[in-house]
């Protein structure tokens, strides 16, 4: 499909549901649930060995009173215009109003977290999805003894354990009826994970696709009924199945060139990354990211084509951790006047330029200048004639081209600067990431 200079390459047409997605580009994930008391991260069962026992006492302690309202408006502030809630973890205990189990808060506190979630969102323009966890290890029917990640896989009390994946199937799919029925239009849904042993078979996935698009048409959805992070599943071949989902979902990590189908077309993706290194609060770890490091990886991830979608773990208490609201803080300040070079963005089918990176989006090319140029800055891909005028988006001001003795050698290509002469060397007005907006002849 030709690439027209400017414009976002054009996609398959099975990912037009996608489209508001595509455009939104930078959503907020959240993880939160019991295992904000323990406070060691979300798969804290699975890797301490946890019998659901040893776990309740975390249960009995999880009464949080979140403000899902500030939560709202910090992912607003941030520019997150999506933003993705776990209903359930892997470790069973459900945030939703369920009929199938009493292992959730409505339950033990008599409190609807995702009917609030989805509330208060919704009223601030922000669009919502619901991460649904395909394990679940707290239910007697899922597999346990030999399971590559269930908590008991090792336990000898339960070497003889036998599952039952006809009663988990029913359980499964009665509780994503639920949630698809529930609470309205969800605009995202995100199943988390297949894995060797149990996939699209084992979750009935045949079936639960059915439901899903019964109850839920327009929801967009990740690739994990098949797939995982590393593992793409079946959306980047030419035979997809019904339940390879709208896009794939890399996780922690950004694809090296973007990434396409087996037609060499693009296939929406969205890299889903953690703030720290963890996805449920975990009081130890704080090797966070900053926020310039982070607006440089949204940048790429469109630059590429794709989406990101970033976490945040609330604690215990239902509260965004300090650190997170100063980062999110941060991206935001630059959202507020770069984000016309995010949202309705993609990649320019420019070649990589030595300084940042090249978005397109709305017959506008972005610059996202990241790296201070020696002289005038070349608009590296731009032939001279290609430039009618150039912008610093963050304010709205002319960027002459430039003529510049230094450069004398390169008449076809297009140069800029930042400062009244040209041939000096001047600091980038914005020094994580200078936007110039590039009107094309
Ligand atoms: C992995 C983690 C899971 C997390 C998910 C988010 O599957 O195991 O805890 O929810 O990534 O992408």
């Amino acid at each position: 499909m030709a690439h027209q200079l400017g414009e976002p390459e054009p996609l398959d047409p099975r990912f037009d549901r996608s489209a508001w997605w595509r455009r939104d580009r930078f959503g907020m994930f959240i993880h939160w649930g019991a295992y904000a008391v323990p406070a060691r991260g979300e798969w804290v069962r699975s890797h301490e060995r946890l019998s659901v026992a040893d776990y309740q006492p975390a249960i009995d302690a999880f009464n949080p009173n979140p403000d899902f309202e500030a939560w709202a408006d910090t992912a607003r502030a941030a520019g997150m215009r999506y933003a993705v809630l776990t209903a359930k973890h892997h470790d069973g205990f459900a945030l939703f109003d369920t009929r199938l189990s009493d292992y959730s808060t409505v339950h033990t506190l008599g409190r609807d977290f995702v009917a609030e979630f989805l509330a208060a969102f919704r009223a601030r323009g922000i669009k919502v999805g619901l991460y649904f966890s395909l394990l679940d290890w707290a239910r007697p029917d899922f597999p346990h003894f030999g399971d590559l990640h269930h908590p008991m896989r090792e336990a000898e009390e339960y070497r003889d354990h036998t599952p039952d994946l006809n009663s988990y199937r029913a359980f499964l799919h009665g509780q994503v009826r639920e949630i698809c029925s529930t609470y309205g239009d969800l605009d995202v849904l995100w199943f988390d994970f297949s894995y060797p042993g149990m996939g699209p078979e084992q979750w009935g996935a045949a079936d639960l696709i059915r439901i899903v698009r019964e109850l839920q048409p327009n929801a967009v959805l990740d690739n994990r009924l098949e797939g995982s992070g590393p593992e793409p599943g079946s959306i980047l071949t030419d035979t997809p199945t019904p339940f390879c989902g709208d896009f794939t979902s890399p996780e922690q990590v950004i694809p090296a060139e973007g990434i396409r189908g087996a037609d060499g077309t693009p296939v929406p993706w969205e890299s889903c990354l953690t703030l720290n290194n963890h996805w449920g609060y975990c009081r130890h770890d704080a090797d966070w990211k900053t926020a310039p490091v982070l607006i440089h990886k949204l940048v790429e991830c469109v630059a590429k084509g794709g989406n990101m979608l970033l976490n945040v773990g609330p604690d215990a208490h239902g509260t965004f951790p300090t650190q997170c609201r100063r980062i999110l803080a941060g991206i935001g300040e630059w959202m507020d006047a770069n984000s016309a070079s995010i949202r309705g963005c993609g990649s320019a089918g420019l070649p990589k330029p030595d300084w940042g990176w090249w978005t397109a989006g709305g017959s506008k090319l972005y610059a996202h200048v990241m790296e201070a140029p020696v002289g005038p800055l070349q608009l590296q891909g731009l032939r001279r004639d290609r430039v009618a005028e150039v912008h610093l988006l963050s304010d709205g001001s002319q960027v002459p081209l430039v003529d510049a003795w230094s450069v004398a050698d390169h008449p076809d290509q297009a140069f800029v600067a930042f400062g009244p002469q040209p041939e000096w060397t001047y600091p980038l007005p914005d020094p994580v990431d200078t936007v110039l907006e590039v009107t094309l002849r």
